[in-house]
């Protein structure tokens, strides 16, 4: 099984290709907001993966809006082996960095708030989040129809 050797690790640029067809695949259903490969590269050292035989078999980054506010970002498992425990892997170590770095709040956007639930996340209401509704979704193309759930973990 995967989870039982996975290891999470800094993303390099030798990623960026994995990673960006990964998070091409769940954008293009609709699941995860698109982002540019000039994007994840801006955003690298927050990225972090796990590797299986050469391929990016999960990733997620944690990206801080302000000093307490922190959020987790293109969160994703690769698809023939969702349901094994990556995803939790990947989000408790995002919780960990958090932690390290003195974060305050986390919170992600999702449609799956139960993952999120089982891990100690709550269920709140997006416009507590101004930082982010301002900041980031209002360049987005749901930004006018967003049906994403906000979920936040106090550290
Ligand atoms: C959401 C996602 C990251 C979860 O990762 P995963 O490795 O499949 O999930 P895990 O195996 O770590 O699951 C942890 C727990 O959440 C539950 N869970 C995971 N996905 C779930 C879902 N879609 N619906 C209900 N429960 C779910 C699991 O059953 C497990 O529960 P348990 O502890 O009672 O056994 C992954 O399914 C994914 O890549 N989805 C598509 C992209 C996406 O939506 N990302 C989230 C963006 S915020």
């Amino acid at each position: 099984m995967p989870h039982n050797s996975a290891q999470v690790r800094p993303a390099t640029h030798v990623d960026v290709q994995a990673i960006q067809k990964l998070l091409n695949h769940y954008a293009s259903m609709g699941d995860l907001l698109p982002r540019t490969r000039d994007d994840i590269l801006k955003n690298l050292e927050h990225f972090r993966v796990i590797e299986q035989q050469g391929d990016i078999i999960a990733c997620g980054s944690l990206e801080n809006f302000t000093d307490e506010l922190a959020e987790i970002r293109s969160l994703m498992v690769r698809t023939d082996i969702k349901g094994s425990g990556l995803g939790r892997e990947i989000v408790q170590h995002l919780i960990e960095m958090a932690q390290a770095r003195q974060v305050k709040r986390l919170m992600a956007l999702t449609y799956v708030p139960i993952f999120f639930h089982k891990l100690g996340f709550k269920t709140v209401n997006k416009e507590i989040f101004p930082e982010k509704i301002w900041g980031i979704c209002v360049n987005c193309y749901k930004f006018k129809n967003c049906d994403e759930i906000a979920v936040l973990m106090e550290l």
